[in-house]
Formats: C-alpha cells, sequence, structure tokens
C-alpha cells in the first residue's frame, strides 16, 4: 500500500487569516510553477469557504500573478447553470475571474449546459485528458499543480461523499454523482480520487466550529480515517498541507499550531 503523503497542517487565527494564508501560498506556487514549467494549473473548490481567498487572490495578489499562464478548473460542480446561485463556477466567476487578466480561453469551467450531468462529465472528462496530454505529454503521470479542496462535515471532499461509488473508481477522472439529501442540489458532477491524487500539491481548507469534529478525526488518525471519509483519502503526489482556522483546528489532538 502506498503510504499517504505527509500531511502539513496550517493553523490560523481565523477565516480572514487563513484565506490570506492560502491566496500568499497560491500566488508562491504559481510563481514556481510558471518559472519551471511555464503554466500553472489549478482545481478551484466550490463552496462557501473559498470565497474569501478568491478575493484575496484578487485583490491583494493579483499583480505577482502571470495571469495569461493559469490555467482554472473546477474539483466538482453541481448541475445547474453558471449564472445559477449554487454554481461552483459562478461563486469563482464573482470573487475571482471576473476581477482579474485571466485570459477567457484559460478558464475551465464544467459544462453544465450539457443535456445531463453524464454527458458534462464525459465532456469534462475529455477535456482534461486533451489538456494534460498536451501539457505534459503522455509520460507526464500529472494533473494539476493544485487542487483546492474545502471537506464538508461528513468528510466529502469535492463531491465524493462517504460510502459513493464514485470512491471506488480507479480509471475515469470525472463522474456524475447525485450528492446525499442535505446537500443540495443533488444532481452534481465530480472529479474522481485518481484525477485528485495525481496533482502535485492539494491544499484543504477548513473553517469554523462546526468542521472541528471531522478536522480532529482525520487529523488525528489519519490512516484510520481513510476509508470512512473521502477528505482523509487525499494523497497528491507530492504536498499535502491543510489550512485550517483556530475554530476548525481545536486543540484536542495534542498537535501544536504549525501540525507536528
Ligand atoms: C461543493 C464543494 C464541497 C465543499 C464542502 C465545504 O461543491 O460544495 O466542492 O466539497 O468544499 O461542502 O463547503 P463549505 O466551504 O461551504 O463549508
Amino acid at each position: 500500500m502506498v503510504e499517504p503523503v505527509a500531511s502539513e497542517v496550517k493553523v490560523f487565527t481565523d477565516l480572514d487569516e487563513m484565506s490570506l494564508g492560502v491566496a500568499g501560498d497560491v500566488t508562491k506556487v504559481i510563481g514556481k510553477a510558471v518559472s519551471e514549467r511555464g503554466r500553472f494549473t489549478i482545481a478551484l473548490s466550490g463552496g462557501r469557504t473559498p470565497r474569501l481567498l478568491y478575493e484575496q487572490l484578487a485583490a491583494r495578489f493579483v499583480r505577482e500573478i502571470r495571469w495569461d499562464a493559469v490555467h482554472i478548473f473546477w474539483g466538482d460542480e453541481r448541475y445547474v447553470p453558471v449564472d445559477h446561485p449554487d454554481s461552483n463556477f459562478a461563486m469563482a466567476n464573482s470573487s475571482l475571474i471576473s476581477r482579474v487578466p485571466v485570459p477567457y480561453e484559460n478558464v475551465h469551467r464544467i459544462p453544465t449546459e450539457s443535456e445531463s450531468p453524464e454527458k458534462a462529465a464525459d465532456v469534462y472528462e475529455q477535456l482534461l485528458r486533451d489538456y494534460f496530454k498536451s501539457y505534459g505529454g503522455e509520460e507526464d503521470t500529472y494533473t494539476f499543480d493544485v487542487v483546492l479542496l474545502g471537506i464538508g462535515e461528513d468528510g466529502h471532499t469535492a463531491s465524493l461523499f462517504p460510502g459513493s461509488p464514485a470512491l471506488r473508481e480507479k480509471e475515469r477522472w470525472v463522474l456524475p454523482v447525485l450528492s446525499p439529501p442535505l446537500f443540495s442540489p443533488r444532481r452534481r458532477i465530480t472529479l474522481t480520487l485518481p484525477a485528485l491524487n495525481s496533482a502535485r500539491l492539494a491544499f484543504i481548507i477548513a473553517s469554523g466550529v462546526e468542521k472541528r469534529e471531522i478536522v480532529t478525526s482525520i487529523l488525528s488518525d489519519p490512516v484510520e480515517s481513510r476509508p470512512r471519509y473521502p477528505a482523509a483519502m487525499i494523497s497528491p503526489c507530492d504536498r499535502l498541507v491543510w489550512y485550517v482556522d483556530r475554530d476548525a483546528f481545536g486543540e484536542s489532538h495534542g498537535m501544536d499550531s504549525t501540525g507536528n
């Protein structure tokens, strides 16, 4: 069994400080990727938590980033129109994309205008396969430079939910899924573990006391958590970094604030 890549944990006072920290680290990774490979690819997270960090990237780091070399993808999407209030694209567009000079052709959203989630997943799968074949060539095993992921209170990440058959997928990079009733909209498209774990870096972000139990469970015993929680199954090629605020981190699992 492949040992999970070591986790780093960065703890911040609150969501504001965490968002600034993530945005600063993403900016550094962009600079390194562009200087080494001429391009940077990121799969964005949906949900509420990343909005502030997207706004920080657009406000505080806009001039440090070579936007023409940045390519934006999504880790998952709800099967809703692009201007729907539940759309992950719409959230990223309003908080980041519409505020920075990233070329239109560098924004690769999940095509929810397709006639079904199945079709949208097929189209996105082909888009990713074609892109990464052209980007890294056949021999390149990597997908994204960074996958940015949130975590639900049940331990889901992207739209990979506990017990989902999608967690057993070994080949496909993109699947249509139905989320549990608690998480609407239910019809979704998600990247799979093969796609997410072929990334170089994974940044998992968690904020708020409602995430403390799941964050504590996973960070206290990542190996034990792996079979139960999709967020614990995230194991990228190079580095996994957890970004948590004090409310989500708690104090109980004996790790100091640098996660050691
Ligand atoms: C989505 C996200 C999902 C999200 C978590 C946390 O499409 O909803 O990809 O995985 O990151 O549900 O959401 P919050 O940040 O809103 O708590």
